[in-house]
């Protein structure tokens, strides 16, 4: 009897291929329901809240496949901009487990898709997505203190953690800094969790404090060595947290997320770059990464945050060597294998193929 139906909805799928060319029938169920299993995954916005003058946040229905996160997590979205699809990456900042996800996009000056976004989500609107991505969570069993340090909106992956209830589990300090008492992204959430006694927050506004400094938050937190820390913000605050904690050898308890690239550490080798699936073969320059060069040949490379954090670009590599542009490391593609490669972070290191 299953023999028989599968049969039979083979047969009704290749008469629906035939009659449907040059589209799919898979085209046409996307149209109906783009959200259902198997199709790409995509969102569809349900709410678009204003968070402050210049960030919402916007709340989705993820596809069918959505596989969930965990709280700190980041999301790579892809939308539609006067006709071209751009992918970036965005901090998730709703619980785990809801039937919607939400991220907190802030517009910032001469931003593409941030403008997009705060400026022109609407509701209805259908966005691509990846699965949820990354290391900046709080491990299952909390550690018993801990130091959130957020400026900004680096806050977005710490709501994350809070609205999934971690000051339940532990003893939460939280450190925010932001021009002014306004422009904190879910202040009013958060400083109702304080008034209940369920975090300790310290706000520090610019605009009458100046920058925060990791001396301040010594001052602030008197026990801040006890704590393991989570920390998100411009790069600067991070790298000035990141030699406060290696000075006192805590570095392993410092947990940092970046939204814009660290510095490049090296500068590569370049070579001969066979792009095999384009049947090109170009010869890269030092100082340009995979993806730089392979785009610039006109090959479709996939790419998400561009800093080697999303893994949205990750390419085999099948004969060859690349160097992390990050921290210098050669990777070598193993013998009669491709291996896969993030290249918005390496650079050719002699010749290497590349199966785009
Ligand atoms: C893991 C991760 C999580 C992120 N989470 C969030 C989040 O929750 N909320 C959020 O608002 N953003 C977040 N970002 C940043 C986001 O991905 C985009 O980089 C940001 O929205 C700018 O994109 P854009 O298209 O508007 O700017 P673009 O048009 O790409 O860039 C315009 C100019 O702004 C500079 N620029 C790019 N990004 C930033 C930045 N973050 N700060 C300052 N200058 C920048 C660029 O160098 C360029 O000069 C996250 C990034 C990462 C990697
Ligand atoms: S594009 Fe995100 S890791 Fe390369």
């Amino acid at each position: 009897m299953t023999a028989t139906r599968t049969t039979v909805r083979h047969r009704v799928h290749r008469f629906l291929d035939l009659v449907t060319t040059p589209l799919v029938p898979a085209d046409y169920l996307d149209l109906i329901n783009p959200l259902r299993p198997g199709a790409d995954l995509r969102g569809r916005i349900v709410a678009v809240r204003r968070e402050t003058a210049d960030a919402v946040t916007i709340e989705i229905r993820p596809g069918a496949d959505w596989r969930g996160h965990v709280p700190g997590q980041h999301v790579r979205i892809g939308v539609d901009v006067a006709g071209v699809r751009h992918h970036r990456t965005y901090s998730l900042t709703s619980a785990p487990g809801e039937p919607t996800i939400s991220i907190t996009p802030k517009r910032i000056s001469g931003g593409l898709v941030s403008s997009h976004l705060v400026e022109r989500a609407q509701v209805g609107d259908l966005v691509h997505l990846a699965q949820a991505a990354g290391d900046f969570h709080v491990p299952v069993e909390a550690p018993g203190k801990v130091l959130l340090v957020t400026a900004g909106s680096g806050i977005t992956p710490v709501l994350g953690m809070l609205r999934a209830g971690l000051s339940d589990a532990t003893d939460v300090v939280h450190v925010h800094s932001d021009a002014g008492p306004d422009d904190m992204i879910a202040g009013a959430e958060i400083r109702a969790l304080a008034a209940g006694g369920r975090v300790r927050l310290i706000e520090r506004h610019t605009a009458t404090a100046g920058r925060l400094t990791a001396a301040d938050l010594c001052v602030l937190v008197d026990d801040w060595a006890d704590r393991e820390t989570w920390a998100c913000g411009p790069a600067g605050f991070l790298d000035a947290l990141t030699d406060h904690w290696d000075d006192h050898g805590l570095a392993d308890r410092l947990h940092t997320e970046r939204f814009t690239p660290a510095p490049r550490a090296i500068v590569g080798d370049g070579g001969l770059v066979s792009f095999t699936e384009s049947a090109l073969e170009i010869d890269v320059p030092a100082g340009r990464t995979l993806l730089e060069a392979g785009e610039e040949a006109g090959v479709l490379m996939p790419y998400g945050c561009r800093m080697g954090i999303c893994h949205g670009c990750l390419t085999p590599l099948s004969h060859g060597t690349v160097r992390d542009v990050r921290t210098g490391a050669l990777v070598i593609a193993p013998e009669g294998e491709s291996l896969p490669i993030q290249t918005c972070i390496s650079e050719a290191a002699g010749p290497c193929h590349l199966d785009r």
